[in-house]
């Protein structure tokens, strides 16, 4: 495995999260700040050509698994080129897309086609007009429509995201769990993180513990599934039922340990974490006519200096960092 991309700490990153827009058509009130954000001029985002480059860099040092996001990824225009063109890859095993799922139900087919493997689909409420206050914006029957999609068409796993906020969602986690008893999804429901402009408050957060003890009240047959090293979450199933619910428990339980990501924002920065705020240009690297030597040893003197684990969920709350529509979310925009 390539040394450029394996950390301080023993840690291989195979997997990299290309984000290919800075726009939602959503505005989820976790994702984005109220005010919105100020998007980048477009001469300063990657083109496809740009994107495709450093791809093919990475595949070639390893990444064997990339994840398209945004913003909302199916909202490029050429998103379907970049996927047939990322197909084209040898030693690219998986391309998947985290979506809000508003373009799926159109979009599904010829994504399959141009050669989607994984599908992962933001869905914070079951209640039509809970979901519209959460994003503010219709079309909670749009994304059920591209769920219903994807499972006729063997989309399997398909996850699907639950961000779970205090008085706002968390009533709503036993519902999502009864949805899997006849759909063969995987709803993870995500402690809420915070980040710039997301108001995030511990109050607001409720834990992956408090969420399995009421999810085991109602069903204490509840079974663990085993999962891979690097997966992000905890899976449960319960006994009978199509689907699986899991959590990902970023903070008050990370698994930064098994991290194997890398992040490629719209603009063209390599974020080796999540929550890290030293960012490198690849952009301006590869605009000044590098080699690919030398991009080689930018990129690999980022991930060297990659942190053992994310600061903790205060200081994070304090931290600068990027709200998480600039980062690699797949809900919204201003
Ligand atoms: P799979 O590849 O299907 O395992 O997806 P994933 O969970 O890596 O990605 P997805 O885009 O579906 O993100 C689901 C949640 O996991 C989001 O809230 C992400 O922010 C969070 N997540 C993804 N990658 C990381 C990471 O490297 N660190 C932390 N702490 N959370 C992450
Ligand atoms: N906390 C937890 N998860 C978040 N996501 C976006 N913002 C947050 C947040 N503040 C999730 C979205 C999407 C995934 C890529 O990240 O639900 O599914
Ligand atoms: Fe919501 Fe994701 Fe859009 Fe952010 S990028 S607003 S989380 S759908």
């Amino acid at each position: 495995f390539s040394v450029f991309l394996t950390d301080g700490f023993g840690r291989r990153h195979s997997y990299l999260r290309i984000s290919l827009t800075e726009k939602c058509n959503l505005r989820c009130q976790y994702c984005m700040p109220g005010e919105g954000v100020k998007l980048t001029p477009r001469a300063q985002l990657l083109t496809t050509s740009e994107v495709l480059t450093l791809a093919r860099l990475f595949v070639h040092e390893g990444v064997d698994k990339i994840r398209l996001t945004g913003g909302e990824p199916l909202i490029r225009p050429d998103v379907l080129d970049v996927i047939a063109e990322l197909r084209k890859l040898e030693g690219l095993r998986t391309i998947a897309v985290t979506t809000n799922g508003m373009n799926l139900a159109r979009l599904l087919p010829k994504l399959k086609d141009s050669g989607l493997d994984l599908l992962n689909i933001s869905l914070d409420s079951l209640i039509p007009a809970k979901f519209e206050f959460i994003v503010r914006r219709k079309g909670f029957h749009k994304v059920m429509e591209g769920i219903d999609l994807a499972l006729e068409m063997g989309y399997n796993p398909l996850k699907i995201n639950c961000v779970v906020m205090r008085g706002l969602n968390e009533d709503e986690i036993l519902d999502f769990v009864a949805l899997t008893e006849k759909k063969a999804i995987e709803v993870r429901f995500i402690e809420y993180m915070p980040f710039d402009g997301n108001k995030w408050n511990f109050k607001k957060m409720v834990s992956y513990q408090e969420m399995l003890d009421s999810i085991k009240q109602r069903w204490p047959a509840l079974e663990v599934v085993p999962t891979g090293h690097a997966d992000t979450a905890k899976m449960y199933k319960v006994p009978g039922f199509a689907g699986q619910v899991g959590f990902i428990s970023s903070m008050s339980d990370h698994f930064c340990g098994s991290c194997n990501r890398l992040r490629l924002t719209a603009d063209g920065n390599l974020k080796v974490c999540l929550f890290g705020n030293s960012e490198v240009s690849l952009r301006d690297v590869l605009r000044s006519g590098a080699s690919e030597t030398e991009l080689l040893s930018i990129i690999g003197a980022s991930v060297g200096r990659k942190k053992k684990q994310h600061a903790g969920m205060f200081n994070l709350s304090k931290m600068k960092n990027r709200p998480m529509i600039l980062i690699g979310c797949a809900s919204q925009k201003p």
